[in-house]
């Protein structure tokens, strides 16, 4: 039964991918073609482990691409210069600061949970984290323990009213994370976007004019494909992708690259898919590991070595508002997401102070 599973989920990543495993948004703009090695064996630890660094080579076209500040035509926005931004090559990873777009259309794959429990163990490495909930649902503003009836302002009025970004970034309680909420109120946006002037650069804008203060931006997208998804990718240098450890997981992959890849060509040309993330792996369960292994035979080193286990105690902290590693420090939750922050950032030194 279980071996019949894997056959068939093997057959849903094939169908799914065919089209685009060998497809620009998932290369690295440093990549040569050559990222095809299995790291299956770390995969069937729970809790995720330690993972040796890629060692980079220059990142120079990455550099010129994410120049912050600058639009897709080159023209300043914000008012802006671009600072200096003297990456830590060493780690491998792109320079510092980095802003991820955590997007899976498929829903309930583990973005949120990703985006709000990455985010909290990279501010406890002590990297400044903005958080920015692009979500209607408002599962990551809830998550991080922020009342969305006590908002002034929120990305709903950034994105239609041009509220500068800085007015409506909220603190948590966790030092270094910060929190652009959502409200209700954004379940509109992706129609009352649709007129509105470059509709698709407004988070991209507005994500620039704060950058200086960030080593890391994670944006939480919605499950879908809309504006506020495209919006999303506009404005990151890297998408993130939560994969669950289920069947049918990786149904509507190859949707979700394309878009990438059409973002890519008309609006972000240094987008690239860098981190795909399995989530909810369950350790009793071969099916688990298949999947596993099938979506790092396909995407190489971009799949975290770190997977995220199934584990009641990361479904049961946004009810408490907290990020995992606040609300039960010691869990295999909180294990996993700190072994997946230290690989995220690749141990980069921290940009700002
Ligand atoms: N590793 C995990 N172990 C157990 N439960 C988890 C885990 N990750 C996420 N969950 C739970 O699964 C559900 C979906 O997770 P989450 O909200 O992060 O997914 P999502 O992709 O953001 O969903 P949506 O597409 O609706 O925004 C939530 O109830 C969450 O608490
Ligand atoms: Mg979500």
């Amino acid at each position: 039964m279980v071996a019949l599973r894997g056959r068939q989920a093997r057959a849903v990543l094939a169908v799914n991918l065919v089209a685009r495993q060998d497809g620009d948004a998932m290369k690295h703009p440093e990549q040569s073609g050559d990222h095809g090695t299995s790291t299956s064996s770390q995969a069937s630890s729970s809790e995720g482990t330690a993972v040796p660094q890629r060692q980079g080579k220059g990142h120079s076209e990455r550099d010129e691409a994410h120049a912050p500040g600058l639009s897709m035509d080159g023209a300043r926005v914000g008012g802006r210069s671009a600072p200096s931004r003297m990456a830590p090559r060493a780690t491998g990873k792109p320079p510092l600061p980095r802003v991820l777009a955590v997007a899976n259309q498929k829903g309930g794959v583990g973005k949120t949970t990703t985006t709000v429990n990455l985010g909290a163990a990279l501010a406890e490495m002590g990297y400044r984290v903005l958080v920015v909930d692009l979500d209607p649902q408002g599962n990551a503003t809830t998550g991080l323990g922020v009342n969305a009836r006590n908002l002034d302002a929120s990305i709903y009025d950034v994105l239609l009213h041009d509220v500068p970004i800085e007015d409506c970034i909220e603190p948590t309680n966790l030092r270094n994370l910060f929190l652009v909420p959502a409200t209700i109120d954004l379940a509109g946006a992706e129609i009352e976007l649709v007129p509105t002037f470059s509709r698709e650069l407004r988070l991209k804008r507005a994500v620039a004019a704060v950058l200086d203060d960030f080593d890391f931006v994670l944006i939480d997208c919605p499950p879908s494909l809309g504006l506020l998804t495209v919006n999303a990718l506009a404005a990151a240098n890297e998408v993130a992708v939560p994969i669950q450890c289920e069947y049918y997981a990786l149904e509507g992959l190859g949707q979700l690259l394309s878009n990438i890849e059409r973002v890519r060509a008309n609006l972000n040309p240094g987008l690239s898919v860098t981190t795909i993330i399995m989530t909810m792996f369950d350790a009793r369960t071969r099916l688990g590991e298949q999947v596993v292994d099938e979506v790092r035979r396909h995407f190489g080193d971009r799949v975290c070595r770190s997977v995220v286990p199934r584990t009641v105690r990361l479904s049961e902290a946004p009810s408490y508002g907290q990020p995992i590693i606040v609300f039960d420090p010691t869990c295999r939750g909180a294990t996993a997401y700190r072994e997946l922050a230290k690989e995220v950032s690749g141990g980069a030194p921290q940009r700002v102070g």
